[in-house]
This record gives structure tokens, sequence and C-alpha cells, in this order.
């Protein structure tokens, strides 16, 4: 199975539209993820832009706005490009080059000419994101940007557990938009604590619980190193780089960026878990302990189907219980939502009560993608 483009295109959805009503607001945003991202509007008038999997073109819209002289668009989904090309195609510049292709990405033979490459959205979970992310590299110019997202399993930990309930909960023969709306009125209150969220509920359930993700997760650490040959990291969001030294400190070629990158990360990881809090980095030993277990946990649940059974599910529930003791020494407002999470658990089974409260749980997100940002050397 394909990751993302045979689950969308056997229902017939493309789950990542925005509300957009306050287009100044949406590219409010947009503007300011670029620049942590040391995009800056220059980077991108006159300039060629390669985007994979724009899905739906709703961060699109701001890429077009600077006038690029040419911006290419590849995407295996034919529903998100329909209404790609309805957002996109009226509002293009008479200056811009616009193509909106339905292809694979990996179909695509890489010719390293563009200013910018983007891939928003797509990497973790893939079947093989280093081999696509390499892929994907070969199409940057050197001097260009690649922009790429990652996940980890302390980051997307809290989702995860959502996913878990939901697919022992979720009656799974019934039709798929029938299990979004009563999943979607299940985490309605949580996913209400969200105050900036632009994405409606019922997609978000469709990309995020009943999505199947049956491929690997892919951290920062892993995106920086699978391409620290030809690249130098730029920037990431959220933006945890530290760089201190004078910047003539400087004895090689290799300017030691990615290594220190790497290592803000694994300082910080901790802070991927829940994103209401922040708290000094910590030792790397702690941090490979959380990320081990996260990611076993989000693993396995990424192993279970719809319907899954209370006893398939049980060994799941055990390792939490121990993942919330490591949690505990991180931060007492998370382990308090993890323990809530584990007594409605305890006390109900995984009956499904629309109506319920997942008390403290509720409001519990991780800082679920991250943005990097890498430039290829000349
Ligand atoms: C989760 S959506 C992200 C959409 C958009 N970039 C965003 O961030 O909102 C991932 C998109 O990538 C596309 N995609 C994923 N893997 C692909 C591949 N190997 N080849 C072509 N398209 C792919 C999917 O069809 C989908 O439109």
């Amino acid at each position: 199975m394909r990751p993302f483009v045979d689950y969308y295109k056997a229902n017939n959805i493309s789950p990542v539209a925005q509300n957009i009503d306050d287009l100044d607001a949406h590219f409010a945003r947009r503007r300011h993820l670029a620049r942590l991202l040391g995009v800056v509007p220059a980077l991108i008038e006159g300039g060629s832009v390669l985007e994979f999997g724009p899905g739906t073109g709703h961060n699109a819209l701001w890429v077009l706005a600077q006038r690029p002289a040419r911006y290419d668009l590849v995407d295996g989904n034919p529903v998100g490009l329909v209404q790609a090309r309805e957002l996109l195609v009226p509002r293009c510049p008479a200056t811009t080059s616009l193509t909106i292709r339905e292809a694979m990405i990996e179909e695509v033979a890489p010719e390293p000419i563009y200013d910018l490459v983007l891939a928003e959205g797509l990497l973790p979970t893939q079947n093989d994101p280093a081999g696509l992310l390499r892929h994907m590299a070969g199409f940057v110019k050197p001097g260009g940007v690649l922009v790429v997202t990652a996940m980890d399993g302390v980051s997307v930990l809290a989702e995860r557990l959502c996913h878990l309930y939901s697919m022992a909960a979720v009656p799974a023969d019934r039709p798929i938009d029938e299990q979004a709306k009563v999943l979607a009125e299940l985490w309605g209150a949580h996913l209400s604590t969200l105050k900036a969220m632009t994405r409606g509920h019922v997609d978000w359930v469709l990309d995020n619980i009943l999505h199947p993700w049956r491929g690997r997760l892919f951290s920062v650490a892993e995106v920086i190193e699978t391409v620290t040959d030809e690249f130098d990291i730029l920037g990431t969001s959220p933006h945890f780089l530290q760089e201190w030294r004078w910047y003539k400190d400087l004895r090689q070629a290799d300017c030691g960026a990615n290594r220190s990158a790497v290592a803000d990360y694994m300082a910080n990881l901790h802070n991927f878990l829940d994103y209401r809090g922040l708290a000094e980095p910590r030792p790397d030993a702690d941090n490979q302990t959380l990320m081990q277990l996260s990611s076993e946990v989000v693993r396995e649940i990424s192993m279970l189907t719809p319907g899954a059974t209370p006893g398939e599910v049980a060994p799941i529930v055990e390792k939490v219980r121990e993942l919330h003791k490591v949690i505990a020494r991180i931060s007492a407002r998370t382990a308090q939502s993890v323990g809530d999470f584990l007594a409605v658990i305890d006390t109900d089974g995984f009956v499904l009560k629309p109506t319920r409260s997942f008390a403290s749980f509720e409001g519990w997100f991780g800082r679920g993608q991250q943005y990097i940002s890498m430039t290829r050397r000349c």
C-alpha cells in the first residue's frame, strides 16, 4: 500500500483543507513560518519553486502570491489536485509559469534546478522516508533550499493515544464518513482547545485517526543526518537551534551546524511532548529513553486496525503505564494528562461514549510536526 495516496484515493478525500476565510491571517502565519525557515519572499520572487504533495493547495497560495517565475506542483492524489487547481489557477500572477501535475514523487526524474523545494506533511509515515528525502533533495540546485517536515514518537504521542482509543472504540464496519463523524464528536472538545487550528475536525480525524500510519516516522535528527553530506541546516519551526560560536571560528568546509542542530534537537526532545510547556534542556541519555519508549508505543499503536479488541490493546496500555512514570519526571501537567487517559480506560475499557470527558487529557497535544529547512552546499 502506498502511504497517503492509496488511502486518500480509495476514500475520495484530501483531508488537508484549511479555513482561509481570513486570507490575511493565513498569509501572516505562512510568512512567519517561512521566515523561521529562512524562506524570505525575495527567495521566491522571480525564482523557481517545486512543491511536492501540495494537497488542496491552501499553503501553496502564499508561495504563489510571492510571484515565483516558475512554480511546479506534484501530487499523487487527484482529489486534492482538483481543489488545488480551483484555488491556484485563477490567482496565478501573469509572470508565473504554473504547472500542477498528478504523479508519484518517486516517478519524477530529479533535476537540480530549483531555488526552493517544498515537501510539507508527507515524509514521516512513508515506507522509506530516507530514500524519498534523498530523491527530493536531488531537485534542489546548489545554494537552493529544501523544506521538509519531521515527526517522532515523542511529538505525536498525544495524538497517537487518541488513535489508540479510537481504534478500539469505533464501529469498524461503518462507512468511513460515518466513522469520522462519530470520532469528530468524540474528540470535539479536545480539538476545540487548539484555538489556532485551521483544519476541520472531520478532516483531522480522517488524516490522523482513521488514516493508517503503516510507514516509518522520521525525526528532525534523521532528516538532517540523511542529507548531511550535501546540505547544511538553515532553520526550523519550532525554532530550537542555538549557535553561539564566533562565525570566524570555522576551520573546515563543514561548518558543523548539522551536528550542533542534532545535539540541540536531542537536548530538547522532551519539549516536543507537550505544546503547553517548555523546560530546560535535558541530558541526552534521559531523552534517549523517552524517545525509545514513546517510539515503541507509537509503532505498536500504528499496527492496530479499526475495531481492535481490548485484548490486542492491553499490552500497549501496559507500555503507556511505563511511559507515564518516565513522563512524571519531565512534567507534572503532562503526566496528569497521561494519567487521566489511563483512568478513562481503566473505568470504561474501550466503550465509545461520544459525550465523555477525558479530564485533563483534553488539551494535551504534542508539537506534532516540525519543519526543517536546509541549504544545498555550493
Ligand atoms: C498530509 S498531505 C499534506 C498536504 C499539504 N502539503 C499540507 O501540508 O497541508 C500529503 C500530501 O502528499 C501527497 N503524497 C504523499 N506521498 C506522495 C508520493 N509518494 N507521491 C505523490 N504524492 C504524495 C498526498 O497525496 C497528499 O496530498
